[in-house]
């Protein structure tokens, strides 16, 4: 009682200011307090709301803008932008009941006593990217005190940033920037769209500030930071709803908008900006489809791949002749496919059917009609009805599709069935086969509940060399949390899973390893994981090489999917140390991702198409001169003879 008193002395003495109520962390000093003569200018107004700016404080943490939560249309019809008020209200941190995982937004509830002192009072916004300018690294101090793997270190959620409720640190960390101007009237120059409009019509952008990890399309791509921490893209915000109703326009990755004045506040599980009203499309960037130049030449030992996760795949599914003209057009007909949601002979129906032969046919037939005939055959193993995970009914699968005048499956052993788990041996002329081809890794292995069994295949060129394959397919993401969000480090759902699923592939490629040091051997698939988690990795990067990094391809540029504000690589193509050894070529075709809309998109996920070698006696040689160049004239007369056997 004392010291309500006490307070109330105070507050009549020296009114209470937009920067008390805000103060210098993320949950005010004044929450749950009544405050009275309150005084600010009208900087915008919504349907539920209006916003104001009181004197500024000289500290960059603390805001000087405030939502006022209001639903009743005779205060809102009062008040206009431009007006100076007083009022009296409750300081709360709202979030809602249904998001216990979004931050707090500081909003003066329940106003009362508004009177309008003066009118037409200019407001000017904090211009971004000139008066002050977002953090490019991190999210929150809270994700980079453990290991490394910053916002994406495991395990996730150790703290939450409401209950650690520290002070701010905006020049740092992107969570405490935007919180900062919570309540502020800011400019964002020049935006520039991240990705397509979120399905509420929310734009993701960066505006005419300093950036990090920007792409040549002009999105921003999950890479390391010069601290060697992954780099969270704290300097992107979210555009949302406009505040006069107007609708936010279609945009891609790489639109630009016109200037953008809007609120800073949190809702829906991010910081947003919402517009006073909406930008324009000053420009939008030219999409031809993108074309691979890695196509396949005559050697036989030199073989083009690629990997494509084709997006729930039916003998229906109306993208199928989209995805047929990608792999004829776009990808050059590569002589071996790793397809990942590959649909059963049903496609979503839940009706025990398994066999995915329909619609692997179908596909297959719409690459010669579109190629005029260029042949492929296919290879996969079906799995249990609806124990692989994703859409119920659909039993995706991972499969591959290749050209049997370049690579065949080697003979001798039986394909493999849901069950049957495929292991390495040497055979009977001391090369390295496996038990059962194609056959699945580990099926039985607990990592693999409800999810796509990685598919192991030998193969043989037209030369009688082999190399073997792994098409992966890890389990998704479901279940992460919002990089915006309470808890850090982020929840990245199931990545537990992911690492145990990573482990059993690398122990397997191991195996073959173990039996053959110099095998050639690929893996390549949907890892729903970005290498940055580098915990996953840890096993299989002891193993084999990730081909971006061993052929040289620009950080910034290898991405083959984008989710919310991130353009990020979470497929994947791993080669053994005697591919390496011989030179790699990867392109990540953007098919998908650089479509105008995503009405545009055959799927989710881009292409990649890759170029290596394959057989034994083909490593590149290392010193040029004849001493190497008689025996490798040699071989290739060997295997062309070889070549005429087969
Ligand atoms: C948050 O931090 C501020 C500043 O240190 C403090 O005044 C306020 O009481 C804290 N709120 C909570 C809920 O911890
Ligand atoms: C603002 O704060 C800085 C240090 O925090 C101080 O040096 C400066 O004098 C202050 N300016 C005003 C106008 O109070
Ligand atoms: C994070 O952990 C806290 C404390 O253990 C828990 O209450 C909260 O629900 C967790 N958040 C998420 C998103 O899992
Ligand atoms: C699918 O094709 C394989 C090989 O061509 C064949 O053995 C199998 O019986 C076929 N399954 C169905 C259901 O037609
Ligand atoms: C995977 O293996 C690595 C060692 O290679 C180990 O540190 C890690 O804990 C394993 N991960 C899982 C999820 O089993």
């Amino acid at each position: 009682m004392f010291l309500i008193c006490l307070l109330r002395t105070v507050l009549a003495v020296s009114a209470i200011s937009v920067t008390d109520i805000q103060g210098a962390a993320f949950q005010s000093p004044l929450k749950n307090e009544v405050v009275h003569d309150l005084r600010g200018i009208v900087s915008a107004k919504g349907p539920r709301g209006f916003w104001i700016s009181g004197p500024p404080a000289n500290d960059s943490r603390v805001s000087n803008g405030l939502s006022v939560f209001t639903k009743s249309s005779s205060i809102l019809r009062q008040v206009q932008v431009g007006d100076e008020i007083s009022l009296s209200g409750r300081v709360v941190e709202y979030r809602s009941y249904f998001k216990p995982n979004d931050l707090f937004l500081t909003q003066l509830s329940a106003p009362s006593s508004v009177k309008v002192l003066s009118s037409d009072n200019a407001i000017s916004p904090v211009v971004l990217g000139v008066d002050r300018s977002p953090p490019t690294q991190q999210l929150s101090a809270l994700d980079v005190t453990g290991d490394l793997d910053g916002y994406l270190s495991v395990p996730n959620n150790q703290s939450e940033l409401e209950v650690s409720n520290s002070t701010l640190l905006p020049e740092l960390y992107g969570l405490d920037f935007w919180e900062s101007l919570e309540g502020q009237l800011v400019m964002v120059k020049k935006p520039a769209a991240l990705n397509y409009p979120t399905r509420f019509k929310e734009l993701w952008v960066h505006g005419d500030w300093p950036v990090t990890g920007k792409n040549k399309r002009g999105g921003l791509t999950v890479t390391f930071g010069p601290d060697g921490y992954p780099d969270a893209n704290p300097e992107a915000i979210l555009i949302g709803k406009p505040l006069d109703g107007t609708r936010n326009p279609p945009v891609a990755i790489g639109t630009e908008l016109s200037d953008i004045v809007g609120v800073v506040t949190y809702q829906y599980s991010y910081y947003q900006i919402l517009p006073l009203t909406a930008p324009s499309v000053v420009s939008t960037p030219e999409y031809t489809m993108p074309v691979t130049s890695l196509v396949s030449r005559d050697d036989p030992c030199e073989l083009t791949m690629a990997d494509y996760n084709v997006e729930n795949m039916g003998p229906r599914s109306h993208h199928m002749s989209n995805i047929a003209e990608h792999i004829v057009e776009s990808l050059g007909l590569p002589d071996l496919l790793f397809l990942q949601e590959i649909q059963d002979d049903s496609g979503a129906s839940n009706d025990g059917t398994v066999s995915a032969n329909l619609t692997l046919t179908r596909l297959a037939n719409a690459i010669s009609d579109a190629s005029g005939g260029v042949h492929y055959q296919f290879v996969n193993v079906d799995p249990k009805n609806n124990e692989d995970g994703g859409q119920p009914g659909g039993n995706i699968r991972v499969a591959y599709l290749y050209r049997p005048d370049r690579v065949r499956l080697l003979p001798g052993s039986p394909a493999g069935e849901a069950l049957d788990a495929s292991k390495p041996f040497l055979d009977s002329t001391n090369n390295v086969a496996l038990s059962f081809n194609p056959g699945r890794i580990d099926p039985a292995n607990d990592v693999w509940v409800e999810a796509r069994k990685p598919l192991a295949v030998a193969w043989q060129t037209a030369t009688g060399d082999r190399f073997y394959t792994a098409d992966v397919h890890f389990s998704s993401k479901r279940g992460s949390t919002s990089t915006h969000g309470n808890a850090r480090t982020p929840v990245n759902g199931r990545v537990d899973v992911r690492g145990g699923q990573a482990n059993v592939t690398a122990s397997f490629i191991k195996d073959i390893l173990d039996l053959d040091p110099t095998a050639s051997i690929v893996v390549a698939g949907d890892f729903n994981e970005y290498t940055q988690t580098r915990s996953v990795y840890t096993g299989l990067s002891q193993v084999m090489h990730d081909i971006d990094e061993i052929s040289g391809i620009q950080p910034v540029e290898r991405y083959t999917y984008i989710y919310d504000q991130n353009t990020q690589q979470i497929d994947h193509i791993f080669v053994s140390d005697a591919i390496k050894d011989r030179g790699t070529e990867i392109e990540h075709v953007h098919v998908n991702n650089w479509a105008p809309s995503v009405k545009d998109r055959a799927s989710d996920h881009d292409p990649s198409v890759f170029r290596v070698r394959v057989c034994d006696a083909d490593a590149r040689p290392v010193t040029s001169g004849y001493a190497v160049q008689v025996p490798y004239a040699l071989d290739v007369l060997s295997r062309l003879f070889r070549h005429l056997l087969w």
